[in-house]
């Protein structure tokens, strides 16, 4: 597939993801699942890229770490505004958010996380590279807004490979 294949939904990813859409991980003996409105679809080494953000004190981030790819799961004309909130708002650390939020995981296509089957659009991304944001660079008035606990953000860089729509 080509670059402009895989970016073929990224008006209607970036529709919906200022009002969430999941990430969902697979790691050694667990697969979680939690809301992210922060990111971004682009290219870089020649290569279709999300980037997702997410803070040090997420239980994503845990289970990120163990992974070899994640899944980005994006509601396109389904109401899962409840299940974003259980999944924005509660831990896979305490629960598991699949069974309270009632998604269904099903396998991908070429990575190992799975996706959601009550999502409609899915990309599924291989890890390729992750930056955490260095302090003393961020902007004093952003800091204190979203840092004043040094809970930062660490983006993970996923290359798209694979972008699909349920009904094609
Ligand atoms: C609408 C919405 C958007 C969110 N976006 C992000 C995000 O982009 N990055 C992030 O780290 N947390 C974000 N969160 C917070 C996490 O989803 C939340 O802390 C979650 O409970 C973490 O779950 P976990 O501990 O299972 O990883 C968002 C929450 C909501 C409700």
């Amino acid at each position: 597939m080509m670059i402009d294949q895989y970016h073929k939904y990224g008006e209607a990813l970036l529709r919906q993801l200022p009002k969430g859409v999941f990430i969902t991980v697979k790691g050694k003996d667990t697969v979680n699942t939690m809301t992210i409105a922060w990111g971004h679809i682009g290219v870089i080494w020649g290569k279709p890229m999300f980037i997702a953000y997410v803070r040090y004190s997420r239980f994503t981030y845990d289970v990120l770490l163990q992974a070899k790819d994640y899944t980005i799961n994006v509601p396109v004309e389904q109401d899962l505004r409840e299940a974003l909130k259980i999944a924005g708002t509660e831990s896979g650390r305490d629960i598991d958010k699949f069974k309270k939020a009632g998604l269904t995981l099903v396998s991908g296509r070429k990575v190992e996380s799975p996706i959601i089957k009550e999502c409609k659009l899915n990309y599924e991304c291989a890890k390729v590279y992750q930056q955490t944001m260095e302090p003393a660079l961020i902007d004093q008035t952003i800091t204190e807004r979203y840092y004043p606990n040094h809970d930062t953000h660490i983006m993970f860089f996923g290359e798209i490979v694979d972008a699909y729509m349920s009904e094609e």
